[in-house]
Order: C-alpha cells, then sequence, then structure tokens
C-alpha cells in the first residue's frame, strides 16, 4: 500500500538520506513531465521497494508527479543507433517496443512479488490464518489474473519479425531475459530450488550469475521461508487440529473401494485371479499416499516436495471441499495450482516465441537457447506439483464417511467436526442390499439339473401308467 502523503509537502524540507535512490534531479531529465507542471522537481525519495514511499515532495501533487512518470518514461532508451559513436543516428525502429514489453513485464513481475511477498507475511504474523484466507485468495487470484496477462503479452513480439529482431540483436548481446533478477527472485520465493533446476549447478544464480547487490538481493530471497513451505506447514496444522486422523479414514475407504471394484469386476465377468491382481496393483499405488515408509522412498526421489502429513492434508480438503470449512482452503489450494499452470504455459509461449525469432541458435545469455529453454517446460519447475499430485489418490465421496455436523458455517474449524462412524454402512452396503441376491451360474446348472431329472421322473410314471392300461 502506498502511504503517499500530499499534505506532508508543506512542511517538508529537503534532506539527504544515505539509501537515497536516484532523484529527480540526477534522472536525466528528457521527459516532458515537467513542462507539463511547469516547475522544476525538488524530490528527495526513499523507497523500500515494499510499494511504500517515504517521500518527501516539493512539487505539487498532479498526474505526473503522483505516478512519476518522468522516472518511468525516460527509462526507455534505445541502443541500436547504426553508428554506434553517434547518438544522433536514428535507433532500429522496434528496438524501442522490445525494451518497452521487457520493462512493462518486469513491472508486472514487481506486482506479482508484491502480491506473493505480502501473502507470505500473512502466513509468517499468523498461527491461524483462517481469517485471512479470503484476503489470501484475492491476492493469488491476482498473481494468477496477472499471469494469464503476461502470456497474452507475449503474443505481442510476434508482430516483430525474426529478420527485424536480428537488425538489433547485436546491440543488446550479452543483456537476456536470463538475467532477470525479480523473475529468480518470483521462482524462489514461491519454493523452486536447485534440486530441480535441470542445467545448473547449486547456487549458480546467486554464486555465478549476479553479482553485488543482485546476489546479495536473491541470497535474502533464498533465506526467506518461500510461499510452498508455509503452504507445507499449514496444511500440516490443519491435519493436526482436525479431530480424526484422516489416513486411517483414507486407509478403511481404499479397502473399502478396492474390495468393491474387485466384486464389480468378478460380477462383470473378470477372472477372479485378474481381479485380485488389480486390487493388489490399486492397493500398491495408494500405499504410496498412506504408508510413511513409501512417502519418504518418494520425498528422497524428489518425487514430493511436501511432507505426507501436508499431502494428506491437502488430499482431506480435497475430499471434503464442499464442507463448509474447507472451502476457502480448497480455493487456495486450487489458486496455486493456476498459479504454477499459468507459469508453466508462459514458459512454453516463450519457447515457442523463442524458437519463432532465433531458431536454435544459442541465446545471448550464454545458454543453448531452445534447447536449454525447452528442459524448463517439466512438472520439475511445477513449485506446487504435489498438489496436482492429489488428484492420483482421490476416491468417490461415497466410500468415504460423511462429516455429522449439521450447522456448518463457513467459520466452523474442522477441529470442531465430527465425521460419521463406519457403523453407518457406506453406500456400496446399501446398494449391495438393494441388489437381487447373487447367485453363483453353479448353482443355478444344479437347480436346472434336478428339474430336469424330476419333469423326465414324472413324465416316465405318466407313461407307464399309460402303457400299462393299454395293455390291459
Ligand atoms: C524476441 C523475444 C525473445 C527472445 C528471442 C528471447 C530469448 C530468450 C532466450 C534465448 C533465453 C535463454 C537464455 C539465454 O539468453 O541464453 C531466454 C530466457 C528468458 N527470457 Fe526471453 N526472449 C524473448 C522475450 C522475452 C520477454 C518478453 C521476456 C519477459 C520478461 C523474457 C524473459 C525471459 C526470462 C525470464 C528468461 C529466463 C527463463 C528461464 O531461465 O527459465 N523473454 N529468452
Amino acid at each position: 500500500m502506498c502511504d503517499f502523503d500530499p499534505t506532508r509537502n508543506k512542511t517538508a524540507t529537503t534532506m539527504s538520506c544515505p539509501f537515497m535512490q536516484p532523484t529527480f534531479d540526477n534522472i536525466p531529465n528528457d521527459s516532458s513531465d515537467n513542462d507539463l507542471t511547469g516547475e522544476s522537481p525538488i524530490h528527495t525519495t526513499t523507497q523500500n521497494g515494499n510499494g511504500s514511499h517515504d517521500e518527501i515532495v516539493q512539487q505539487p501533487l498532479n498526474y505526473s508527479t503522483y505516478l512519476r512518470t518522468n522516472i518511468l518514461l525516460s527509462a526507455l532508451k534505445c541502443l541500436s543507433h547504426t553508428n554506434r559513436s553517434d547518438n544522433s543516428t536514428p535507433p532500429v525502429h522496434d528496438e524501442h517496443f522490445f525494451i518497452l514489453i521487457h520493462q512493462v513485464f518486469e513491472l508486472w513481475f514487481k506486482q506479482i512479488l508484491f502480491e506473493i511477498d505480502s501473502v507470505r507475511h500473512i502466513f509468517d504474523q499468523n498461527d491461524d490464518v483462517i481469517p485471512f484466507l479470503f484476503n489470501i485468495n484475492l491476492r493469488l487470484k491476482r498473481t494468477a489474473t496477472i499471469w494469464n496477462m503476461l502470456i497474452d503479452q507475449l503474443q505481442l513480439l510476434e508482430s516483430m519479425t525474426p529478420m527485424e529482431f536480428l537488425e538489433f540483436r547485436e546491440f543488446i548481446t550479452p543483456a537476456s531475459g536470463f538475467q532477470s533478477l525479480q523473475f529468480r527472485i518470483i521462482e524462489m520465493k514461491l519454493g523452486l530450488t536447485d534440486a530441480f533446476r535441470s542445467s545448473y549447478k547449486t547456487n549458480y544464480f546467486i554464486r555465478t550469475m549476479f553479482k553485488g547487490e543482485q546476489a546479495n538481493e536473491l541470497e535474502s530471497a533464498v533465506r526467506e521461508l518461500p510461499l510452498l513451505r508455509h503452504v507445507e506447514r499449514w496444511l500440516e496444522k490443519i491435519y493436526d487440529n482436525t479431530s480424526f486422523d484422516f489416513n486411517d479414514v483414507f486407509k478403511l475407504a481404499i479397502q473399502n473401494m478396492i474390495e468393491h471394484e474387485k466384486e464389480e469386476k468378478i460380477r462383470n465377468g473378470t477372472d477372479a485371479e485378474a481381479a485380485e491382481g488389480n486390487a493388489n496393483t490399486t492397493n500398491e499405488q495408494f500405499k504410496k499416499m498412506a504408508d510413511p515408509n513409501e512417502y519418504r522412498k518418494l520425498l528422497d526421489n524428489n518425487e514430493r516436495r511436501i511432507s505426507q502429513k501436508a499431502m494428506l492434508s491437502a488430499l482431506m480438503i480435497s475430499h471434503y471441499h464442499q464442507e463448509p470449512c474447507f472451502q476457502q482452503a480448497y480455493e487456495m489450494l486450487s489458486l496455486l495450482m493456476d498459479i504454477d499452470g499459468l507459469m508453466a504455459s508462459w514458459r512454453y509461449k516463450h519457447v515457442v516465441l523463442v524458437q519463432r525469432q532465433i531458431g536454435r541458435k544459442p541465446g545471448t545469455g550464454g545458454t543453448g537457447g531452445f534447447s536449454y529453454l525447452k528442459e524448463t517446460i517439466s512438472d520439475k519447475y511445477q513449485v506446487f506439483a504435489d498438489l496436482f499430485n492429489v488428484s492420483s489418490y482421490l476416491i468417490p465421496q461415497r466410500f468415504l464417511p460423511k462429516f455429522v455436523n449439521n450447522a456448518q458455517t463457513s467459520t466452523t474449524t474442522a477441529s470442531s467436526l465430527e465425521l460419521q462412524p463406519y457403523s453407518q454402512p457406506p453406500i456400496i452396503c446399501k446398494k449391495q442390499s438393494r441388489m437381487p441376491k447373487y447367485q453363483s451360474s453353479s448353482n443355478l446348472n444344479q437347480y436346472y439339473q434336478i428339474g430336469f431329472f424330476f419333469l423326465l421322473f414324472v413324465t416316465g410314471c405318466l407313461f407307464g401308467i399309460l402303457f400299462s392300461r393299454f395293455a390291459r
């Protein structure tokens, strides 16, 4: 939030500050902003990067001074003057567009970081985030919407042909989007770690690529708890605060479902042995979620990122997502997956753009270009991949016990809810009781045979009686 206060103009005096950002005086003043106000700006500014200004303004407040458009607009400077030593020669036409697009991206990256930081802050400061879930979701939704728009924005670059790009590409080398500090911080603050990156060594970005201030900034971002870990802790807390052990409930429900599926298969003509084999396979798959040792193996192989407890909690929320106490939580998990999915789409759209613009040429940032970027379109780069994996373990509602509480409200917490005990037969049994009693085909054959011999016997007797009468 901005705490820009125009009333301070009246009393403020110019101060110098050791952390002073560029002032209006030392920014090249080639914008027409000041001409509009007719006054020379005298600003002293400190900016903390969180969107709040600690600013002393000695200028009337208007659109340009509020938005600082002269700083913003004067940042666009083309490099592709045909004669490098003579800036008066016009730059290549499309470079203006190319720079502007990247600058706009960086502004949106700044907003994304602002939203992610605020959500992380809420988790950090509050033991119980339930009262804040609505706000968290609003911010995550905004983040997702921004990513959606950024995917569309890449399309703008399709209006530049590869030939036009070639006209100024040499001027921008070795600069590359690969060096976007904010993009790396977004990845890290969400929770992407080096273990999941394809080609780069541990701490490559901090130790090798970024230097000085930028390396420090990245390092401090890495030291902070990423959103993934906050969400993991929160999920674990929900699990602990629930009045039942979901894993026990889940294991029973799996057995219930597997038995039901096996019987269905046999009834539909599948060989009993094959049905048993299928049941065992399903059991093994579900064990990966329910059994702590099996789950550990997945964690060790980097096939999972969050703890078993957090994963079970996400599974519980997904199964009971329609319960008022879980609706907001489920919404949050969905939004995190939206963000992950949209970032993956952005990466994909960017790779296609790169392939179109430079084919298989190496990137200006020093990577293989297309071949490197292709590796980043993998689920390894999806920070919340585990939330997607929850769907592998969903089982139909009818195999799960129901919540007992009838007076649920959105403020009801899971800890105050009880599950209906299993003494209430799950629907699978009700269905069976409604069905006609199952009889095996061998039993039926027996009955037919007895009936047939009985009829034969009666007919034989009748013929015997008739024959003896005629014989007389
Ligand atoms: C003509 C358009 C573009 C081309 C040809 C292009 C090319 C490339 C290439 C080749 C790379 C791999 C690194 C390297 O340079 O060696 C890369 C990475 C990257 N580019 Fe672009 N890019 C374009 C537009 C954009 C735009 C508009 C953005 C928006 C900010 C962007 C952001 C990035 C980012 C963040 C990376 C790092 C991706 C990662 O490491 O996962 N690029 N780009």
